[in-house]
């Protein structure tokens, strides 16, 4: 043993572990493995320094130094893997997408969440009370042809019906004529056309949707609106039925106190027909200005199907019989709210549509 070189294992150990042991991430550890490891490190000049030892010594110290090495690179290795994992696990974390994040829009963002127009609320409503009544609900088209609109409705060309219904004309179609819809009762014809292809009569359906006139808009009126239709076609039906169904929807839809009342009028299609009012939302029946001091208002329109329609549609009206009716949403809406005048329904004032 010379001695020559007093290299003290122990401590080169410690100290290159210590060196290995302070890297926080992947790349200050590969900084330490070269420092700590390399061909500069102290490990690899006592290497160096193994020259000057004896055969003996050589060959012990030699052997101490390779398994502190072996030692060191397994220990950096199992580094490594530890900083390599909390990088990844760390990455994946900034990366994250929590699709269940709730966000609070008046508090973090100017997005709030919005609602359905008060038009669309009443008549989600009102298919709510008819379908509870066992009614089915269907559509028709907006643009609709002269037939469905008019002509099936027993109102010919040049019927003075025609009149209250002035409404826009398209010039699509060719030949047959082409009308912005002025009600929804032409889905009555499509019901029935479609109930007698396929076999399915007895009918008990509504048809909600928007409807044209060429009408000027006021508090009560507007160029564009919408109407629910009701059809009820079956084998005795009666007037009893039309006014007990009316009076049913109308308790359901405003309340036990609104009443419903029918006023012999006129359409083409129904006979005999009715006008449908209700008790006024306003004074309950007391009578002020919003209902002329009648105490009613005016809904809709209603009666039982006359025969010439159904003969348009080839039902046999001696087999069958049915009511009709027909009423404006947005007048519903109107009505319920106690809104003064329906434009406020199509201004789209913010102020106004968050009350509902
Ligand atoms: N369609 C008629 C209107 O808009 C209302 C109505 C419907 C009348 C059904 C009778 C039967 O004026």
């Amino acid at each position: 043993m010379s001695g020559a070189v007093p290299l003290d294992l122990a401590a080169l150990e410690s100290a290159t572990e210590r060196a290995l042991r302070a890297a926080e991430t992947t790349a200050e550890l590969a900084e330490a493995e070269t420092s700590a490891l390399g061909k500069r490190s102290a490990l690899a000049g006592a290497h160096r320094s193994l020259g000057a030892l004896d055969e003996e010594d050589r060959r012990r110290v030699g052997r101490e130094l390779h398994e502190l090495r072996g030692r060191m690179e397994a220990l950096a290795a199992e580094l490594r893997r530890g900083l390599h994992e909390r990088e990844r696990a760390a990455a994946l974390e900034a990366d994250r997408l929590d699709l269940t994040e709730v966000v609070l829009g008046d508090l973090r963002s100017p997005i709030a969440r919005g609602r359905t127009h008060p038009v669309t609320q009443t008549r989600d409503a009102l298919e709510d009370v008819f379908v509870a009544m066992g009614f089915k609900v269907a559509e028709g088209p907006e643009a609709e042809t002269d037939w469905y609109n008019f002509e099936a409705l027993n109102m010919p060309p040049s019927h003075p019906a025609r009149g209250m219904y002035d409404t826009f004309f398209l010039e699509l179609g060719e030949p047959e004529t082409i009308v912005l819809r002025t009600h929804t009762s032409p889905v009555q014809i499509r019901l029935m056309e479609a109930a007698v292809r396929e076999g399915t009569l007895p009918i008990h359906a509504v048809a909600p949707g928007r409807c044209f006139r060429r009408d000027t808009a006021d508090a009560s009126h507007l160029p564009v609106f919408h109407q629910v239709e009701g059809l009820v076609v079956d084998r005795g039906i009666t007037f009893g039925d039309l006014a007990g169904t009316i009076e049913a929807f109308t308790a359901a839809y405003f309340g036990p106190e609104v009443h419903s009342r029918l006023r012999p009028s006129y359409f083409p299609f129904t006979e005999p027909s009715a006008e449908y009012d209700i008790t006024c939302t306003i004074c309950l029946g007391a009578g002020c200005r919003t209902c002329s001091n009648t105490g009613w208002l005016e809904l809709g329109g209603s009666g039982m199907v006359d025969p010439a329609v159904f003969l348009a549609c080839g039902i046999d009206p001696e087999e069958w019989s049915g009511f009709a009716f027909g009423f404006g949403i947005d007048r519903c809406a109107q009505m319920r709210h106690q809104i003064p005048d329906m434009r406020a329904l199509v201004e789209n004032d913010l102020r106004f549509l968050r009350q509902f």
